[in-house]
């Protein structure tokens, strides 16, 4: 069976930033309390009239052109996405029409912050098969949309931004394994609560602030913590890895604690985990290609690489991949 390889990395993020003295101004919190609690230092914001498809269309033009692909051969498009343009449609067929796939199926997938390795692994799927051989995964969100700027405990974690892969087949470099997990108990734990078909929008919804994003911080970060080194622990020992032999940690960037916790777990040198929260906060889906798309000269030809998740839903997982080049 072929494998997914993955043979391009985009990413894109919006101008405007978001520092945490700009939220000194407009909430009661301070820029110590946030860098020491979460290791952010700024984050990005995507202006009123741009959403995940904008986001998404640059994404793709990126792909097209480093990898010199003519938009008519890739052959689906998949979105990880929880803050889609639109509740219906979808966020990946536009993205698919805004930028001449013509050829291109697609559809979305919300796993919340795990969503682009749940995507990357489904997509890695339809390659597998033998059917498809050029496909995007794009992760990346607008959370700026669901935040609550008068809850400090929430609005100060989340960013915009995101990024994409292309997909080919291969015999040897691409994706390997990866273990998935997910638990409804999280349901309540961290949600937007109004907007969807249990509570649709309506004006006392709006006024209680229920189209916002909330969570229990304390029992999100401990299970983040546990969900990702665990499944990080089993993916290795399926794979008989060992520490040594992994080169690169590449963590959803929820919290710098968290990724600190995870990587001590392990025992895991902090050099060979990829970091970027401080400049983008948490984008959700978008945290992981940010981190390929920066960390991308730092990669090299077989290098082992682990990405690791924890998000809303509960959903949570590792999947491990060789880098093809
Ligand atoms: N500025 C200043 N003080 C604050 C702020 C703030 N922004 N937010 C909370 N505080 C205060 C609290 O009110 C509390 O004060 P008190 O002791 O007087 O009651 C104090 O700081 C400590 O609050 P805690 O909630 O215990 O702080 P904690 O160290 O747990 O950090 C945080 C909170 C950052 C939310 C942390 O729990 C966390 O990161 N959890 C994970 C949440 C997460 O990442 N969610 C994203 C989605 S899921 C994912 O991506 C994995």
């Amino acid at each position: 069976m072929p494998k997914a390889k993955i043979t391009a990395v985009a990413g894109y993020v919006p101008e405007k930033i978001l520092s945490n003295s700009d939220l000194e101004k407009i909430m009661d919190t301070n820029d110590e309390w946030i860098r020491t609690r979460t290791g952010i230092v700024e984050r990005r914001v995507m202006a009123e009239d741009e959403a995940v498809s904008h986001m998404g269309e640059k994404v793709v033009a990126q792909i097209l052109e480093k990898s010199g692909t003519a938009p008519e051969e890739i052959e689906l498009l998949i979105c990880a996405t929880c803050t889609g343009d639109y509740i219906l449609p979808d966020t990946a067929n536009n993205i698919c029409y805004k930028s001449g796939l013509t050829k291109a199926f697609g559809f979305d997938i919300n796993a919340a912050c795990s969503g682009f390795v749940f995507a990357l692994y489904t997509a890695s799927q339809f390659i597998q098969t033998g059917r498809y051989k050029k496909i995007i995964v794009i992760g990346g969100e607008k959370m700026t949309s669901y935040m609550n700027y008068e809850d400090r405990t929430t609005s100060i974690l989340f960013g915009d931004g995101g990024g994409g892969v292309l997909l080919e087949p291969d015999e040897e470099y691409g994706v390997i394994d990866a273990i998935l997990k997910g638990d409804g108990y999280g349901c309540q734990l961290l949600k937007v609560e109004a907007g969807g078909s249990l509570y649709p929008m309506n004006q006392e919804r709006l006024d209680a602030k229920k189209n916002f994003v909330t969570q229990d911080g304390r029992q999100v970060f401990r299970r983040a913590v546990n969900g990702m080194s665990s499944t990080i622990k089993e993916v290795m020992e399926r794979n008989n890895l060992t520490a040594d032999e992994i080169s690169w940690v590449v963590p959803h960037q929820a919290n710098e604690r968290i990724i600190n916790a995870v990587g001590d777990a392990l025992d895991f040198p902090k050099e060979r985990i990829m970091l970027n929260i401080a400049k983008y906060g948490n984008t959700s889906a978008g945290t992981i290609p940010l981190c390929l798309w920066e960390y991308e000269d730092q990669l090299k030809k077989g290098d082992n690489v682990i990405l690791t998740a924890f998000g809303g839903g509960f959903t949570w997982g590792s999947l491990y991949l060789k880098w093809a080049y």
